[in-house]
């Protein structure tokens, strides 16, 4: 390994001519580092920029500007077939006809690879993939979740030192694609190499990844780990994309390094939270977001700071947890709380316009700006 970095993107822009004639910035000043033997994700909406940027790390596309460079050499127009990368399909396509063994040799069988090593190949890559014994089955003959698998030994036998994998479980049903999902994440720390994984789900995306980059009409977002993109999210954007979260509007009051004191006008009070930039000055509009499971429902004759009387609009029992809607001063919260005791009483939980505290922590309250 000569470098730290097995992918790196340098201020990356792609432009396309549009059919009607526009011009578009798919992927608009990108700058990413994905290290050695790292399970790096992109994951934003529909139309972001991540197949894109996928292609132009593979060769199959060039970048209008900046540029891609692999274990640190920069790739200019060098074509595919001479990076060391390799890419598993959206739609992993698998040729019907052919064997499992056939699907997984053709690559190598194009390459003019001699047909002793081809076998040694393609068993260690079958092997890899829990598929050896399969050789002789059709894709038809075998389940989803092991034609994903056969895509994967597809890639693999080309022993690449990245692999480059673009929504891969798309097609799958949910409970294979969480088997699947853990089964890949498996794989991936038992070979060692570098995956660069894209996807819209976003729980996919903090189930597999060591970082994420979240993207948003061809930028980033945020380029962090799942545990603080989830707990520290840069902006209003991120905080929404990935799971769910009560915002409010305010304006600073008094703002440090650690905490900020947000006047909040629907609620006429005011509500302490931690900053989530560096640049947030006194007297600055911004949006306070705290999520439902970290809002806690406290005995109403509790006396600290941050509780708010608030009535229920409406329960809703999901088994794990309780979904709780309320309304206070015209705002509606959402709060989750998990159901850790068995119980059947209806009066144990929560009804319509039952009187609830609600307390909102700091530690657990985050201050965006609000772009
Ligand atoms: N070859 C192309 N020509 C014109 N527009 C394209 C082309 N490829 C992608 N786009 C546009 O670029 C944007 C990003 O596409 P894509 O990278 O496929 O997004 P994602 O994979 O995140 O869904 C979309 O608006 C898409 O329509
Ligand atoms: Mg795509």
């Amino acid at each position: 390994m000569t470098s730290e970095f097995a992918v790196e993107l340098r201020d990356v822009v792609k432009r396309f001519i549009t059919p009607e004639g526009n011009e578009i910035a798919a992927v608009d000043h990108v700058t990413m580092q994905i290290k050695n033997g790292e399970f790096f994700s992109m994951l934003g909406s529909s139309g972001c920029g991540k197949t894109t940027s996928l292609r132009m790390i593979a060769g199959f596309e060039w970048p209008t500007e900046g540029e891609v460079y692999i274990e640190g050499k920069a790739m200019g127009h060098t074509p595919p077939y001479q990076r060391k990368v390799n890419t598993v399909f959206q739609s992993y396509a698998l040729f019907q006809h052919m064997t499992v063994f056939q699907n997984v040799a053709f690559g190598l069988e194009m390459e003019g690879v001699k047909e002793s090593e081809i076998k040694q190949r393609v068993g260690r890559a079958l092997e890899m993939v829990q598929l050896t014994g399969m050789e002789r089955r059709k894709p038809k003959q075998l389940s989803g979740g092991q034609q994903q698998r056969v895509a994967v030994a597809r890639a693999l036998v080309k022993t690449p030192e990245v692999l480059l994998l673009d929504e891969p479980l798309g097609a799958l049903d949910l409970k294979l694609r969480k088997e699947m999902q853990l089964e890949l994440k498996a794989l991936q720390q038992q070979l060692g190499i570098t995956f660069i994984y894209v996807t819209h789900d976003q729980e996919e995306a903090l189930t597999m990844s060591d970082r994420i980059a979240v993207m948003s009409k061809g930028r980033v977002q945020q380029l962090a780990t799942p545990v603080e993109i989830y707990e520290r999210p840069v902006n209003k954007f991120v905080a929404d994309f990935i799971g769910e979260s009560n915002f409010l509007e305010g304006k600073i009051k008094s703002i440090s390094k650690d905490e900020a004191v947000v006047h909040i006008p629907a609620l006429n009070a005011d509500i302490r939270g931690m900053p989530m930039a560096r640049d947030m000055v006194n007297g600055e509009e911004v949006i306070v977001s705290i999520r439902p499971e970290k809002v806690r429902i406290v005995e109403s004759g509790a006396k600290t700071d941050g509780i708010f009387k608030a009535r229920v609009m409406n329960s809703v029992y999901i088994g794990s947890d309780t979904h709780v809607y309320a309304e206070l001063d015209g705002v509606r919260l959402k709060v989750m709380e998990q159901n850790r005791i068995s119980r059947l009483d209806p009066s144990s939980f929560y009804n319509k316009d039952q009187v609830i505290s609600l307390l909102f922590l700091p530690e657990n309250t985050l201050v965006l700006k609000k772009d």
